[in-house]
């Protein structure tokens, strides 16, 4: 997608998000189930997988058998069919190493801006650094001479333009708004500019929400675009968005970001936590953050 288009889509997305309603109900702590979230296979069967980690050590080890392009995706993304000790899954494959320059529809022109198949395991890393569960587990492999980030597929799902065309409305709206919000969240943290509606992907069945599609994050704009939508926030993400430590992300991420490009998320991180704190001063805390509970 071109940049121009990217900010319209962008744009469309955010002007069509939902008005968040008053913070009452519960959805379940994306740190309290991290360890345990189940991933279906083709079949419909769940794999065999209790922890990240051991998806992390599927897609690793596991062996190509097929490969598919996905039909839709500027950054020419594929879906490779994973198999390893009798067990198959598929995983997106995603080698894109390219920087690009446009206009923005703010009018501005963007010059150097990034898509980089690293950036998918940086936001995976990150997410789970704030206790996020809904950045699917993301390795880098090497395949020949070239290295891709591979990420587990979402079964039994469709994106949010998918939402849309079948006319389908989230069962649980609180539930619902509460994911959007910490969409917005993590873009802003991240700089993601390439947020579109099939970069959304929802369980058909739960309606949680997966963000997917990282590789245009990272981006060295200190500029924070969600804003007028972010107004809340849970507790648990709060705290760990405060108590992110840039030595820690250096550490973790470092194999994937460059020094200037954490130094750029932590100057949005700073205003995310002003811009949530200016919300807690003027509405209460009982406005703007909420316990997140299964
Ligand atoms: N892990 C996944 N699970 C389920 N579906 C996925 C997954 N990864 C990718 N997809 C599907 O593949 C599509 C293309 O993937 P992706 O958005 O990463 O490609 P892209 O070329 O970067 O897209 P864009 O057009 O936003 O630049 C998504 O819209 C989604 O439908
Ligand atoms: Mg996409």
């Amino acid at each position: 997608m071109k940049p121009w288009l990217v900010a319209c889509t962008t744009a469309w997305l955010l002007s069509t998000a939902l008005v968040v309603p008053e913070h009452t109900g519960i959805i379940a702590t994306p740190s309290a189930q991290h360890e345990q979230r189940r991933f279906l296979g083709p079949d419909g069967d769940y794999l065999p997988f209790d922890t990240d980690a051991a998806v992390l050590e599927f897609l690793s080890t596991a062996e190509e058998i097929s490969r598919d392009r996905i039909p839709v995706g500027v950054t020419r993304p594929q879906k490779v069919m994973l198999e390893k000790d009798g067990i198959r899954a598929w995983a997106s494959y995603k080698d894109v190493d390219e920087t690009f320059q446009g206009r923005m529809n703010d009018g501005s022109y963007a010059m150097n801006l990034r898509d980089y198949f690293m950036f998918e395991r940086a936001a995976y890393e990150l997410a789970g650094m704030l206790g996020l569960d809904n950045v699917p587990p993301t390795v880098i492999k090497r395949f020949g001479l070239k290295r891709a980030a591979l990420q587990i597929w979402i079964e039994n799902s469709m994106t949010e333009l998918d939402r849309a065309n079948e006319g389908l409305g989230a069962p649980k709206a609180l539930q619902w708004t509460r994911q959007w919000q910490v969409m917005y969240l993590f873009d802003d943290l991240i700089g993601n500019i390439d947020r579109n509606a099939g970069d959304i992907v929802i369980d058909r069945d739960s309606w949680k929400l997966w963000m997917i599609d990282h590789s245009r994050g990272f981006q060295k704009d200190a500029k924070l675009r969600n804003t007028e939508k972010l107004s809340s926030c849970s507790h648990d993400l709060w705290e760990k968005l405060q108590a992110l430590d840039k030595e820690e992300v250096a550490g973790r991420l470092g194999e994937y970001l460059t020094s200037y490009e954490i130094d750029s998320m932590f100057v949005r991180r700073d205003a995310l936590v002003e811009h949530i704190q200016a919300l807690i001063d003027a509405h209460g805390e009982g406005s703007v953050l909420y316990d997140a509970k299964p």
